[in-house]
């Protein structure tokens, strides 16, 4: 293969020729030029196999340049170059697909493996390989989610890390997998852990894994998901629960792309693209101080919104359609579609639970109804008895109840006699109490140091 060739801009002209003896001494082919119109005309002589430019610059900045790039050579990957503390604006940067970023000053290897890494994933045919179907389960015509999807699929490519915000229920698993799909990453592993599910120790030891006898319990040598997922995505569900001491864990691991299982004395090597969701404002977090600043600028590359059901409601009768066609299949129903009035019900309801709560009430028309068109009473029955669902106190206190048992098997850390005497209940009661929520105390049980 040919040497690669980088085009070069930076204002200053003493970096520029430092930077082009580096590249030149690694065996690329280098030109260099002192301004972002300067690149663009180098640009439309010659194509480079990637472009290393300065954000700030007189004239023409760098985003400037990398908007005109993505728009004229979308094949040509673009890495920034930025000052320190700028980081936010190559955040921004980033979201609109730049191949990567580097702060400055940076040492040379940290230059040579950003660049290897873009043109690695430039490299990959990923066009042609991509199975075209990586979006198939996303149903949509809205253009606000269809220009989620289209930024989606040119980040997929890149291995910058992803952010998806969005309200309960709006689909963020879906897409998480969806970007993993359409990554050349597709072949390996897509491993999603839910932060906000587990104990702090179990999360622990769930994603960094432990060697035999790291804690009691510990029987075995257990690698960690973060390792399982070697060459493909990790999913990091609700990232704004994970726990402080638990957040600074993972910002190593993601800088050093290294883990080290609890209890080892050596670290392994990891390659992973991290993608992850919450329904919590990580910014908010952050300036209450619950959320690291440092960790947010990694894991938030590239951030996705999706938007609500309310405010793209052009979904709801394409959504209804589709999930009325595949579960009166799967079900064996005569349900076969929907009465307009029973479909304008839907187009005119809340949503607070979104895609979901629109599946639940479709499912729930599809078992009610004993003709092929669902009528409108049926749909509003559908819709009523979720709303009611969610109101049942029985459920409600069922709810209660669980949570409850978690907070004080954390707080206890799996201390039976703690937990039952703080909840003023003897043992056994308690035994059974956490036997009808399916809890086990040895989960909250704490390694030790
Ligand atoms: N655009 C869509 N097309 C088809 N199904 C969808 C779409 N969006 C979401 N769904 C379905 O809605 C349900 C919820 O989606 P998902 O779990 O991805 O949401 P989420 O945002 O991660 O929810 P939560 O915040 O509760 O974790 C799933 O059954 C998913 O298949
Ligand atoms: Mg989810």
């Amino acid at each position: 293969m040919n040497a690669p060739n980088i085009l070069v801009v930076d204002d200053d002209p003493a970096l520029l020729r430092v930077m082009a003896l580096r590249l030149e001494k690694e065996g690329f082919g280098v030109q260099s030029v002192d301004s972002a119109e300067r690149a663009l005309v180098a640009l439309a002589l010659k194509l480079p196999d990637l472009v290393l430019t300065d954000l700030r610059m007189a004239g023409m900045d760098g985003m400037a340049l990398f908007a005109a790039i993505s728009k004229r050579y979308p094949g040509v990957p673009v890495i920034i170059m930025t000052a320190h503390g700028t980081i936010p604006d190559a955040v921004k940067a980033t979201r609109r697909g730049v191949a990567g970023f580097i702060g400055k000053p940076f040492e040379a290897k940290d230059l040579l493996e950003e660049i290897q890494r873009a043109l690695r994933v430039n490299a990959s045919p990923r066009a042609s390989t991509v199975d075209e179907g990586w979006r198939d389960e996303m149903v949509t015509r809205s253009p606000a989610m269809e220009a989620v999807l289209r930024e989606a699929r040119m980040v997929a490519s890149t291995d910058a890390s992803v952010l998806i915000q969005g309200e309960s229920g709006t689909g963020k698993e879906l897409l998480a997998r969806a970007i993993h799909k359409a990554s050349a990453r597709a072949g390996a592993p897509f491993v999603a852990v839910n932060c906000g599910a587990m104990p702090e120790n179990l999360l622990e030891s769930e994603l960094f894994g432990y060697i035999k006898g790291a804690f009691t319990g510990a029987l075995r040598d257990s690698p960690g998901l973060l390792q399982s997922a070697h060459g493909g995505s990790v999913f990091l569900d609700e990232i704004g629960d994970m726990p402080a001491a638990l957040q600074v864990k993972l910002l190593r691991t993601l800088q050093e792309r290294k883990v080290r299982p609890l209890g080892a004395t050596r670290e392994i090597a990891i390659d992973v693209r991290i993608l992850c969701a919450t329904h919590r404002d990580l910014e908010k977090e952050m300036a209450q101080g619950r959320f690291r600043e440092d960790l947010f600028y990694r894991l938030n590359v590239v951030s996705f919104v999706i938007p609500a059901l309310k405010d793209r409601r052009e979904d709801i009768a394409l959504l209804a359609n589709g999930f009325l066609k595949e579960l009166a299949a799967r079900y064996s129903r005569p349900a076969r579609h929907f009465a307009a009035e029973a479909m304008e019900l839907m187009m005119n309801a809340r949503w607070p639970g979104n895609v979901r709560q629109l599946r639940n009430v479709v499912e729930k028309a599809v078992a009610l109804s004993a003709e092929a068109t669902v009528s409108s009473s049926v749909v509003e029955r559908a819709i009523k008895h979720q709303a009611q669902e969610v109101a049942s106190l029985d459920d409600a206190k069922k709810e209660f109840e669980r949570e409850y048992l978690v907070r004080l098997l954390k707080q206890t850390r799996g201390n039976i006699t703690q937990a039952a005497k703080l909840a003023q209940r003897n043992r056994s009661e308690f035994y059974s109490l956490l036997h009808r929520h399916g809890l086990e105390p040895a989960d909250f049980k704490a390694p030790p140091p």
